[in-house]
C-alpha cells in the first residue's frame, strides 16, 4: 500500500549532497589518533564589520577531541616519555600543574592508555574544566589563584612537591618540555602552511606557556619568512616585549589560559615579531561575537586573540592572509562568559532593560529595608570566631575586614564546608584559606539598581552590599541581599502601591 511514510523514505529520488570521503581515515584505533588536523575556516562577518581588507582564517584548535590545542602537546609529551622509558603504562602516575587544558589532554591520554593522572590547577579555572577532568578519571588538586608561581602554594610548586612524594610520579612539565613547542613545530604549523600553500602573511596566537606561539613561530620563520608572528598577552601578565607593554595595575584577569607572571622556558621571544596586550571585557565580547556571528564555539582566549588580530590585521592589504588560532572551546565556560548575567555583573555587557517592572530601575539606597544586616570579623580571627558570628547574625555571610574596616572577603557556611571536605588532613584554623574573595557585590555609592541585584541573584545565592567612602576610597560592608529579601521587598511595596 502506498502511504505517506513510504513516499517520505523514497530517499534515492531526492537530490543528493555527498561530501568527499577521506578514504585514509576509515577507522581510528583510539581517540588520540584524532588529535590535530584541525580545520582552517575563513572568517566573514567580523572582518567585514571591522573594515579588514585581508583574508582572515580561524585555526579551529577547539575542535580537538579534548576541546583544546593542548591535546597536541599532552599526547606528544606522553609519547616521548614512553619512548624514553620514563613513563611506564600501568605503573607511572602522571602529575601536572596546568590552567586546565593541558590537564584535560593528559587526562584524555591517561584514560586511553591507563595511567593514574593528578592535575593541579588554580581556583580561577572553571568548574567545567574540573568536571571534565573528573569525568576522565583524573584526580584534582586546587590551589589559590593569587599564589605567585614561585610561592609554595602555587600549582607549579604543589605539583613539584607531590611529584617527589608520590611513588612513580612523573611530571612531564609543559613549561620546560621541548615536546611542547615541538608539537606545534611539527603539527600545527605544518597544517597551517599546508592549508595556505606556504603563503601566509600573519599568524596571531595567544601566549600561555608560549609553546604554541614559539613552536609555530620557529617553523614559520623557516618556511615563510615574510610572515609576521604576533603574540597575544593579557594586561597583568609579563610575557610581552618590550617590557614597557607589561606595565599595568591589573592584578587578576578573567580570561583563562593566557598570561604568566614568569617567563617559561617554552617561550622564545626571538620568533615573535609583535605583541598585543589584551583586556577581559573586549576579549570576552569578541569571543561572544565569534560564537554568534561566525558560529565558532570557542573559549575566552580565542576572543582575546581575535580582538588582537583585528587591531593588527588592519595594516594588511586585500589578498594577504592572516591566521587566528582559536585555542579552546565553549564547553569550558558555560557558567562563565557564556552566561549573560556573568558578563553583566562584571560590566562586560549592559543589564537588560525592562520597562514593565516598576522596580527594575530603582536605585538602592544605603538604608533600604531589603538589605539584611551582616556581622564582620577581622581577617585575624579564627574559623571558630567566624562561625560564631555567622550563627549569631543569622545572615548567610560574615564580612571579613582589614584593620581599616575595608571588606577583603566573606565567610560562608557553604564555602567553608566545601573547603573542609576538600582538605586532606585535620581542620585548619586559618581564616585566609576559608575566605571567599571573589564576591558578587553592589556599591550603593554607584547608583546600583534592583535590576543588577536581580541579575546577580540568578547566578549567586547572595549579593553583598558595600559603600565606598568618598574621601578614603575604602569599601565598607553594609549587608547582604538574598532572593528572599528581594521578593519580600517587591511584594510589600507592590501591595503598598496598589493600596492593599
Ligand atoms: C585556553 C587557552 N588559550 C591559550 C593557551 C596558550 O597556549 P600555550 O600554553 O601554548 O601558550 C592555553 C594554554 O593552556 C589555553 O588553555
Amino acid at each position: 500500500m502506498e502511504n505517506g511514510t513510504s513516499k517520505f523514505f523514497n530517499l534515492k529520488e531526492f537530490p543528493h549532497i555527498v561530501r568527499a570521503l577521506d578514504r585514509n581515515l576509515k577507522i581510528q584505533d583510539n581517540v588520540l589518533n584524532v588529535i590535530g588536523n584541525t580545520p582552517l575556516v575563513k572568517l566573514s562577518k567580523i572582518p567585514k564589520e571591522e573594515g579588514i581588507q585581508c583574508e582572515m582564517y580561524a585555526k579551529c584548535e577547539y575542535l580537538n577531541p579534548g576541546g583544546s590545542v593542548k591535546d597536541r602537546i599532552a599526547y606528544r609529551m606522553v609519547l616521548d616519555a614512553e619512548q624514553r622509558g620514563i613513563l611506564i603504562p600501568g605503573k607511572s602516575v602522571i602529575i601536572e600543574p596546568t590552567s586546565g587544558n593541558t590537564g584535560i589532554g593528559l587526562a584524555l591520554a591517561s584514560a586511553v592508555k591507563g595511567y593514574r593522572c593528578i592535575i593541579v590547577l588554580p581556583e580561577k579555572m572553571s568548574d567545567e574544566k574540573v568536571n571534565t577532568l573528573k569525568a576522565l578519571g583524573a584526580e584534582i588538586i586546587r590551589t589559590p589563584t593569587e599564589a605567585a608561581s614561585d610561592s609554595p602554594d602555587s600549582n607549579i610548586s604543589v605539583a613539584k612537591r607531590l611529584s617527589k612524594e608520590i611513588p612513580n610520579a612523573v611530571l612531564l612539565d609543559q613549561y620546560n618540555n621541548p615536546c611542547n613547542p615541538l608539537a606545534h613545530y611539527d603539527g600545527t604549523a605544518e597544517e597551517i602552511l599546508w592549508s595556505l600553500d606556504d603563503n601566509v602573511d600573519m599568524v596571531v596566537i595567544g601566549a600561555g606557556t608560549c609553546g604554541t606561539v614559539s613552536g609555530i613561530g620557529h617553523k614559520i620563520k623557516e618556511r615563510c619568512p615574510k610572515c609576521v608572528v604576533v603574540g597575544v598577552d593579557p594586561h597583568g601578565s609579563i610575557l610581552a616585549e618590550p617590557e614597557e607593554l607589561n606595565k599595568s595595575d591589573v592584578q587578576m584577569y578573567e580570561v583563562e589560559g593566557i598570561g604568566y607572571d614568569f617567563l617559561p622556558r617554552s617561550l622564545d621571544r626571538k620568533v615573535i615579531d609583535k605583541w598585543v596586550k589584551t583586556e577581559d571585557g573586549t576579549s570576552l565580547q569578541m569571543a561572544r561575537r565569534l560564537i554568534k556571528e561566525e558560529g565558532l564555539l570557542c573559549g575566552g582566549s580565542s576572543g582575546a586573540v581575535m580582538w588582537a588580530a583585528v587591531q593588527v590585521a588592519k595594516n594588511l592589504k586585500a589578498g594577504q592572509k592572516c591566521v587566528v588560532l582559536l585555542p579552546d572551546n565553549i564547553r569550558n565556560y558555560m557558567t562563565k562568559f557564556i552566561s549573560d548575567q556573568w558578563m553583566e555583573t562584571r560590566n562586560f555587557k549592559p543589564y537588560p532593560t525592562n520597562d514593565k517592572l516598576w522596580w527594575w530601575n530603582k536605585v538602592i539606597a544605603e538604608n533600604e529595608d531589603l538589605i539584611q544586616a551582616t556581622a564582620s570579623v577581622s581577617q585575624n580571627s579564627s574559623i571558630s570566631e567566624a562561625i560564631a558570628a555567622l550563627r549569631e547574625s543569622k545572615a548567610p555571610v560574615v564580612n571579613i575586614v582589614d584593620d581599616k574596616g575595608s571588606l577583603i572577603g566573606i565567610f560562608t557556611a557553604d564555602n567553608a564546608r566545601r573547603r573542609l571536605a576538600n582538605l586532606a588532613g585535620s581542620v585548619v584554623e586559618d581564616l585566609e584559606k576559608f575566605t571567599v574573595k571573589k564576591i558578587y557585590q553592589i556599591d550603593v555609592s554607584n547608583d546600583s539598581t534592583l535590576a543588577a541585584v536581580s541579575r546577580m541573584l540568578d547566578i549567586t545565592p547572595y549579593v553583598v552590599v558595600v559603600k565606598t567612602d568618598a574621601s578614603s576610597n575604602i569599601q565598607k560592608p553594609i549587608g547582604v541581599i538574598t532572593s528572599d529579601d528581594l521578593l519580600t521587598y517587591i511584594t510589600n511595596k507592590s501591595n503598598q502601591l496598589n493600596g492593599n
